[in-house]
């Protein structure tokens, strides 16, 4: 049998989640990456004698110690986070505009700077930032809202693919209720759509994949959701959408389909509501509507932050995944105003202690339950639960090599804390600083 030549060594702690309640704490590891296709090939664990680990590893890989080895030394290596809803141009936004809810943002803030898009420089420039600073801080993988115009979204599409991110990503589509600056007729947003999926999967490159995004139903006619469902299936991609995110937003949407059971039931009867769907918010939905979405295989992104900038609400985390339906984290930029997933799931415990408040049932996310959310839950979500999400042997290689010693850094490590501590510490006081390399199938970023 043949020596695989081209292998990456990590030594030192790996940390990541198998199950939801539990984070694995692996000191004394080695973690072996394929250099041809990015795959973990091995995962050793509390390993005493590497000198004899290593002999045994050559007999089936060629390993130069000097140059395949990277020792991580004080530093723990953990998934990359995978935020599942962020609207990459209103990253220019991230931080302002934090003072309406939903409708009213919209109109004020969102469509103004999305309707800027068609200028390709202005895209240009945003979206490199936008992509820049999700990479830096450990997002390996990110499902992108870009604005309706098609050359920005395949702009959006270049700059993911450069920098070497995965990614989905969706040009907007929207043909009612919209401002006249920022809509587009039917049949382009149709034409358009089906040109961007067919100019992604011609790319050929497979981290980077198109997903159908009507932005939500209040701004897709009849028609236009009709297609979209038809399009999706006959290219078999993703979908995504908002759902059921404000009370306004619900009231509307009942008010647009008043002989339809429910909001969810709207995007079930377009035929968007499937296993390949992926709906932001859903905050406020009835029992029947949860149902539904389990009984379709969709997914959830649950973005916390947004929700309290936008005081839209707080979803019941614990009741959907007591009803088995996918959960992954989103920043929702810019209705979310922090970009980092680290953010998110301190705000996802914060959600979920307010259902405590008044409950003493409740049973709030614990921190470990977020980090699985942030990384195995959002692979569930992408529907890369076997690609991505955690360190299992066969996954590709989607890192994040974190330095809890980092110089001025944003926390201190003392001689009593454990490398649970340190991971602890970690997830609610550290930030991009933390963050020294990152890695999407195996491939270094640079940062
Ligand atoms: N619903 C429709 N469009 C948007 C958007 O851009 N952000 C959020 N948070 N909700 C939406
Ligand atoms: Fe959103």
């Amino acid at each position: 049998m043949m020596k695989l030549e081209k292998l990456k060594i990590f030594k030192g702690t790996v940390i990541h989640s198998l199950k939801i309640d539990h984070v694995e704490i692996l000191p004394n590891s080695l973690l072996g990456v394929n250099g041809n296709n990015g795959k973990i090939e091995f995962l050793k664990s509390n390993i005493n004698d590497f000198e004899g680990e290593l002999l045994s590893l050559e007999k089936d890989y060629q390993i130069d110690k000097n140059q395949d080895i990277v020792d991580l030394g004080n530093k723990f290596i953990i998934p990359g986070f995978i935020d599942t809803h962020a609207h990459a141009p209103q990253y220019h936004n991230a931080g302002t505009g934090t003072d309406l809810p939903l409708l009213k943002w919209l109109e004020k803030y969102t469509f103004p700077v999305e309707s800027r898009f068609k200028d390709l420089e202005f895209a240009k420039n945003v979206y490199s930032k936008v992509v820049d600073r999700m990479l830096k801080n450990g997002t390996t993988t990110v499902c992108y809202y870009a604005t309706l115009h098609l050359p920005a979204s395949k702009l959006l599409a270049d700059i993911v693919g450069q920098r070497g991110q995965r990614a989905f990503i969706g040009k907007v589509c929207m043909d009612r209720h919209s401002p006249d600056h920022y809509v587009e007729s039917t049949a382009d947003s149709i034409k358009d759509t089906r040109e961007f999926v067919d100019t992604i999967l011609a790319a050929g490159n497979p981290l980077v994949q198109p997903i159908v995004t009507p932005r939500f139903a209040p701004s897709c006619t009849d028609e236009l959701m009709t297609q979209l469902g038809q399009l999706a299936q006959e290219k078999n991609t993703m979908i995504q959408s908002h759902l059921s995110e404000n009370l306004d937003e619900v009231a509307w949407v009942k008010s647009l389909y008043p002989t339809l059971p429910s909001y969810t039931h709207v995007y079930k009867h377009f035929n968007l509501l499937n296993n390949k769907t992926i709906m932001a918010h859903a905050i406020h939905l009835s029992d029947s509507e949860i149902s539904l979405i389990k009984q379709c295989e969709a997914g959830i992104s649950h973005c916390p932050t947004s929700n309290f900038t936008l005081s839209s609400g707080c979803l019941d985390t614990r009741k959907i995944l007591e009803a088995g339906v996918k959960l992954g984290l989103g920043t929702d930029v810019s209705g979310g105003f922090h970009p980092s997933i680290l953010y998110v799931i301190k705000d996802a415990i914060k959600s979920s202690n307010h259902h405590h408040f008044n409950n003493a049932q409740y049973k709030p996310l614990s921190f470990e339950e977020a980090f699985y959310l942030a990384t195995v839950g959002g692979s569930q979500v992408c529907g890369l639960q076997d690609t991505i999400g955690n360190f299992l042997v066969g996954k590709e290689f989607d890192a994040q090599i974190i330095d809890p010693y980092v110089a001025n850094g944003p926390f201190d490590v003392f001689e009593a804390d454990s490398l649970k501590d340190i991971f602890q510490k970690f997830i609610f006081l550290g930030d991009d600083r933390n963050v020294s390399d990152v890695y999407v199938k195996g491939n270094k970023i640079d940062l």
